[in-house]
């Protein structure tokens, strides 16, 4: 855990939780949201990376704290889960953190169960109990949670089926919650950001040449509009990051 900004312990106006911000999508999330008065927990394995990303949020005024550590160890759930029950409040948390599973991409009828249930710990398992843990806090802000999905998630692509599972299941989590929570005053939504130029891309089609996937600065736009909203009138809905416009509910 690296050390906190000076101003981190003053009350702070906005504070959010972002997972896998070392890198790809999250990185590009965390800048978004760094600003004065915001407090930035970031987590990610690699703390090189995740220093990266905090050096640049701290630079946008934000107080940041990096906390390394892997999703699929309660342990580590529940430290992250500590940070935000210090700062008394969570007004986002964005579940972006996601593993693709064995590499080649085994068909379902060869998954092996255990590399299964360990994908579905990183990519569900993970995101919902980030989610539990931090409820009193999400309550407390009236808060928004942000699950990241794909299109895996809806198009059955042979050898996608073990992560496309994970990211199905979660985006049902991600509507039932949005129900469950609707009067508590937490909203809920899943994103499908597009294909994107990132590591986990990468890993996806290796060697393949990726560089007409767009970064993930693509989905800028999409984040300034979801943010700039409501929250009550966006859950429940699944967006798609790279689509040209985006509708909240009247
Ligand atoms: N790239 C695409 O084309 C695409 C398309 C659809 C959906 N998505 C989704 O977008 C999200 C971001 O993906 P990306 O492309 O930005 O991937 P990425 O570049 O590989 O970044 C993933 C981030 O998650 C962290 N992470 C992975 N496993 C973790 C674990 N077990 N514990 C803690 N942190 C972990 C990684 O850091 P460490 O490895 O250091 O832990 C990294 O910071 C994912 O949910 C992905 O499923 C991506």
């Amino acid at each position: 855990m690296t050390d906190d900004h000076p101003s981190l312990g003053s009350d702070p106006s906005r504070v959010v939780m972002i997972t896998g911000a070392g890198r790809g999508l999250g990185a590009v999330i965390a800048r978004e949201q760094a600003g004065p008065g915001v407090v930035l927990l970031l987590n990610a394995r690699t703390s090189e990376e995740l220093e990266g990303t905090a050096a640049a949020c701290r630079s946008l005024g934000a107080a940041v704290r990096s906390i390394v550590g892997d999703l699929r160890q309660s342990s580590h759930r529940e430290a992250l889960a500590r940070e935000v029950a210090a700062k008394g409040r969570l007004d986002l948390l964005v579940n972006n953190a996601s593993e693709l599973g064995p590499s080649p991409r085994p068909e379902m009828l060869g998954f092996s169960l255990d590399r299964l249930r360990d994908l579905y710990e990183v990519n569900l398992f993970a995101p919902l109990a980030l989610i539990q843990l931090t409820a009193p806090q999400l309550e407390r802000a009236g808060g928004l949670v942000v699950n990241i999905s794909s299109d895996a998630a809806v198009a059955a692509y042979p050898g996608w089926g073990g992560y496309g599972s994970s990211k199905a299941a979660l985006d049902l989590v991600s509507r039932t919650l949005a129900a469950e929570w609707r009067s508590a005053g937490v909203s809920v939504v899943s994103v499908d950001p597009g294909d994107l130029r990132t590591r986990m891309h990468q890993d996806a089609f290796p060697g393949e040449d990726i560089s007409d996937r767009p970064l993930p600065e693509v989905t800028l736009p999409f984040w300034a509009w979801l943010f700039g909203q409501t929250p009550r009138r966006l859950s429940g809905q699944r967006f798609r990051a790279q689509s040209q416009e985006w509708e909240a509910a009247a």
